[in-house]
């Protein structure tokens, strides 16, 4: 295979057909990984508001609207956004829609086997009440947690993002990232290409809810990959980022 056909190769599901899966962990019997990035305890939480204390102009804007109007807004002015606004964009990306039992998979978005591999950072500049800093999403809890101030935050963002303005120029940059294990549990080498199908679907729910709230957003995947693994603080093997989007008001 030549490195054109082997990259094509990725893309195709041909892989799957040569795959024993009685061999995969999840039918070894091996226990699922835990759907959340483990934490500790002790870090500052911030509680996010649940949907019923949202305004109620979230929910009222036409789906026929959201789709005509999204478009990829790579200017945002200087405005803030709330922390209800935020508590509505992490739940539309990675929310929890429904419980089952122990494994609390289901989310606002769908994902090949229902493993959602993804965590969500957050690159907060200007969101009211929250300081400046690097977080992460925690969606069971439907809280912040908060991981580290970065000195020169937009700088340092910027840099890690091959120097495109627009990625720390809004009031929250969303990166995420993947924890490839959970879906290879299930899927062996089939894990790779859905993955990357889930994350289009991440993004396009926060193109569409930043509709709801006078906010636009843009889809990143050109970045440096160790340059913003380093900053977000992961390993960059069992865990990288794949996909980020600015967001910020227009
Ligand atoms: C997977 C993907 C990666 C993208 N990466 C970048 C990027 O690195 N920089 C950028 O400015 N725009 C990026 N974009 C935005 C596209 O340029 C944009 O979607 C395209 O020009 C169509 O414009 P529209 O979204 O307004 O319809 C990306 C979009 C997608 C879906």
């Amino acid at each position: 295979m030549n490195t054109i056909e082997h990259y094509r190769f990725f893309l195709k599901d041909s892989i799957r057909k040569s795959i024993d899966f009685r061999t995969t962990d999840q039918n070894q019997g091996i226990p699922a990984p835990p759907v959340e990035k483990p934490f500790n305890a002790d870090a500052i939480h911030i509680s996010l508001p649940a949907p019923d204390q949202w305004p109620s102009e979230f929910k009222k804007i036409n789906l026929f609207s959201a789709i005509s109007n999204r478009k990829s807004r790579r200017r945002f002015t200087s405005d803030p956004l709330s922390i209800e606004e935020l508590a509505f964009l992490l739940w539309a990306t990675q929310g929890i829609r429904k419980s089952a039992g122990m494994n609390p998979a289901f989310r606002t978005v769908p994902s090949a086997g229902a493993r959602h591999s993804f965590e969500t950072y957050l690159f907060i500049m200007r969101v009211n009440s929250i300081q400046k800093g690097l977080y992460r999403y925690l969606p069971i809890e439907h809280e912040l947690l908060f991981i580290t101030e970065i000195e020169d935050i937009e700088e340092q963002l910027t840099s890690a993002c091959f120097n495109q303005r627009f990625t720390a120029a809004g009031a929250v940059t969303f990166v995420w990232t993947t924890i490839p294990y959970r879906m290879e549990w299930r899927y062996s080498l089939a894990a790779h290409r859905v993955i990357l199908i889930d994350a289009g679907h991440v993004c396009q729910n926060l193109y569409l809810a930043c509709e709801a709230i006078g906010s636009g957003t843009c889809a990143v995947a050109a970045f440096d990959q160790e340059g913003l693994d380093e900053l977000l603080g992961i390993d960059g093997e069992d865990e990288f980022a794949i996909y980020l989007a600015p967001v910020g008001k227009l």
